[in-house]
């Protein structure tokens, strides 16, 4: 796994290179209006990483409380033997430890779908909703595929907003653990985000 350090360098030379797209759109004429504001917050510093961990608790179909809720399935998704077709859609609660009962952070909302034919593979498409802390209505979008027998999951995290606004990066979902109708699974999201809104050492639940 690339650590922070590594990370960081790529930031900066990706930095360096931001202004070149532009000089080729130029070039084409296709530039309607530029705006490198932007740019010039994230090569001055305020751009920085962040390692971010907690806690998913998904409640199954099965569960009285469940969160998760199919919504559509295709002529095949019965005898598939990868439930192919099937679209769910869940509004999991976001823990910072693995007890259901520890502190809320947010929420993970969006849309899975069973979309290959051979493994268990799923396309995913989930914002995480910030609802408490530093990140208070801040959202971090993550889509990608998971392939959930595998021991970790990388996810790519394709956007943001609010502190986590342009951001890129990636989450790795590994299952913490798998009880009746309860999965717990835990992230570990690797992201840029804007420091001019939050300072690392108030946010509380990340890890430099
Ligand atoms: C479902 O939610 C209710 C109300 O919050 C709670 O009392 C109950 O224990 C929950 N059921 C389970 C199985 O967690
Ligand atoms: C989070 O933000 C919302 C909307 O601004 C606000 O109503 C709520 O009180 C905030 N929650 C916390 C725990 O700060």
């Amino acid at each position: 796994m690339a650590n922070l350090a590594t990370i960081s360098l790529i930031l900066t030379i990706s930095c360096l290179l931001a202004f070149t797209p532009d000089v080729y759109a130029r070039k084409q004429g296709s530039v309607v209006e530029e705006d490198t504001s932007y740019f010039h917050e994230i090569c001055s510093g305020n751009e920085k990483v962040l390692r971010l961990r907690f806690y998913v608790q998904d409640l199954g179909t099965a569960h009285p409380n469940t969160t998760v809720y199919e919504v559509a399935t295709a002529s095949i998704t019965s005898t598939s033997p990868t439930s192919f077709g099937s679209i769910k859609v869940i509004d999991d609660k976001i823990t910072e430890a693995p007890e259901d009962d520890s502190r809320e952070l947010g929420r993970i909302q969006g849309v899975n779908t069973k979309s290959d034919l051979s493994v268990v593979g799923i396309t995913i498409s989930l914002n995480v909703v910030f609802t408490t802390g530093k990140f208070n209505g801040s959202t971090i979008s993550i889509i990608g595929r998971n392939q959930f027998a595998l021991a970790e999951r990388e996810l790519p995290v394709a956007g943001g907003s609010g502190v986590f606004r342009f951001a890129r990066g990636y989450a790795i979902q590994t299952t913490h653990s798998m009880a009746p109708n309860v999965v717990v699974l835990e992230y570990n999201i690797y992201t840029t985000y804007n420091a001019k809104f939050v300072e690392p050492r108030d946010v509380e639940i990340a890890e430099m």
